[in-house]
């Protein structure tokens, strides 16, 4: 016998940098009923690059949903009760691919890849007119960042995809646009679209006319006929066409760190949510006006959660690397074996000895914007051991959410008076503890922890008719919310986060 599900079920699909998720939730409770995770490598061809492989990513999309539903069918849960799949993503990730074969005629470019620095510098200097040419249509700093530039350098060194664009058979999109593409046809008939959240990180696109704009297009050489058609975050895109979830709609579509906004429940002006990932990503609602940030933030599309409704903006504070430390810590060198050892390792000690290690692996994004920045650990002894390194990476964590945050202090002119915080790393108390420390303010970890996907889902049901809506952020407490208080005097935060100014500093310049 089935078991008696309340309610239509949504799936959403969560395409990060490290891993592939999909969670189905029951549409009315959000209670999370079975759900799937791949792990993802990176490629690192050359010093700088960082690549993946499209149809890795997409594989890892089939397996996520054949393996929860596998999952449900085990627990005697009906399939056909999945009325609608919502897919969140990596931003700015940059692929292109043949339309005739479904062949990716290139790896993927990672947002972190800094291949395209020397572009940047030689494009910054034909900026035309005054040098806010490209911010003040996109919000955007012209930057290694964003896929534009990843998309020229394509253009420029990949004869393949040169001679693809030449004969019509070359399709750009975002991760978004590869999945919803590939899993609506791809060759027969494949649907090639991206919504205004993900369009909002390619430097293309006019923020403010939601489209891609012509100016930009011919700035950065980008041929418009290979860029996919822009949608809201919640329509019927199309259907899957394969596999146990066939002919189930694809309807809402949301970069990631949207789809956890969205998750949050940072529907009104004014709130905001952090996301602990690969990176860290702070983004305010500042409702249906764009706020252009005076203090290195960026200003971004947060939502249109529908064709009819109307568009909201955030502010965002980007930080490169976050979790992607802890990694580095596990694989390059060695010194702890899983990801929640660094929470171990950070406990036993409970402070750093005065070690700061800057992480600016991918240069420095916000507020610093400072592409010749690279990674140091600095205020080394004798004494210092690996649950010292392991504690500064952490700190490393809160004191860039602080840099962030004042960031949005400033631009906003009201501070936040405590953060929302989600993404897997909220699952370790010593950082928790340590950002409220660092902050100075309470740090409320999300009822519901899987935000993106929450709000991936949400937007998906939301286009089908099922009603998520009327979800209020007390009914999605089927897991406690948690709080962490300063435990620390403002005065030493203060002393410590000076300190991290000063090693910021010289982790710059390192590239010339
Ligand atoms: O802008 C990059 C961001 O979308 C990546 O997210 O979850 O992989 O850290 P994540």
């Amino acid at each position: 016998p089935k078991t008696a599900v309340v309610g239509p079920l949504v799936g959403a699909v969560v395409q990060g940098t490290n891993s592939t998720h999909f969670m189905v939730f029951n549409s009315k409770t959000a209670e999370l009923l079975s759900h799937h995770q791949v792990e993802l490598t990176q490629e690192f061809p050359k010093e700088g690059w960082v690549e993946q492989d499209p149809k890795v990513i997409l594989q890892s999309v089939y397996e996520c949903i054949e393996k929860t539903c596998e999952k449900l069918q085990e627990l005697n849960v009906d399939i056909a009760n999945i009325k609608a799949i919502g897919v969140s993503n990596q931003r700015e990730t940059t692929v292109i691919w043949d339309r005739l074969t479904g062949e990716p005629l290139y790896n993927a470019v990672v947002w972190l890849d800094l291949r395209t620095q020397s572009t940047v510098e030689i494009l910054s200097k034909k900026i035309p007119g005054n040098n806010n040419f490209v911010k003040s249509k996109t919000g955007l700093p012209l930057s290694t960042y964003f896929s534009a530039v990843k998309l020229r350098w394509i253009l420029n060194n990949v004869s393949q995809v040169q001679k693809a664009v030449k004969e019509g058979r070359a399709l750009f999109g975002t991760i978004d646009s590869w999945l919803i593409w590939s899993m609506t046809g791809g060759v027969n008939g494949g649907i090639h679209c991206t919504d205004v959240t993900n369009a909002s990180r390619t430097m293309l696109f006019n923020i403010h006319s939601l489209e891609w704009d012509k100016e930009l297009c011919d700035f950065f050489e980008i041929p418009m006929g290979i860029l996919p058609n822009v949608c809201s975050s919640s329509e019927i895109y199309g259907l899957m066409t394969t596999g146990a979830l066939e002919g189930v709609p694809i309807s809402g579509c949301l970069g990631d760190q949207s789809a956890a906004l969205v998750g949050q429940m940072c529907f009104q002006e004014g709130q905001a949510k952090n996301t602990y990932g690969t990176g860290c990503f702070l983004l305010c609602n500042t409702g249906h006006k764009c706020v252009f940030s005076e203090h290195g933030l960026l200003t971004t599309v947060a939502y249109k959660l529908g064709k009819d409704k109307p568009v909201c903006y955030a502010l965002e504070g980007s930080v490169a690397i976050a979790g992607a430390v802890i990694r580095w810590l596990r694989d390059n060198l060695g010194i702890i074996k899983t990801s929640e050892e660094s929470e171990k390792l950070a406990k036993e000690v409970g402070t750093s000895y005065g070690c700061y290690f800057i992480p600016a692996f991918s240069g420095l994004y916000a507020p610093y914007w400072e592409p010749t920045a690279r990674g140091i650990i600095c205020g080394l002894t004798q004494f210092t051991n690996k649950s010292h390194i392991a504690f500064a990476a952490l700190e490393a964590i809160c004191f860039q959410t602080r840099e962030i945050l004042d960031a949005m202090n400033r631009d906003c002119g009201i501070p936040l008076s405590h953060l929302q915080v989600d993404g897997g790393m909220t699952n370790n108390k010593v950082l928790m503890q340590l950002q409220a420390d660092i902050l100075h303010i309470p740090v409320i970890k999300a009822s519901m922890p899987e935000t993106t996907a929450l709000g991936a889902a949400m937007a998906a049901g939301a286009a089908h008719g099922v009603d998520v809506w009327s979800l209020k952020p007390e009914d999605l407490s089927t897991v406690m919310m948690e709080r962490f208080e300063p435990q620390i005097k403002a005065t030493e935060s203060e002393i410590r986060y000076s300190t991290w100014k000063k090693a910021v500093m010289k982790s710059m310049g390192w590239v010339t």
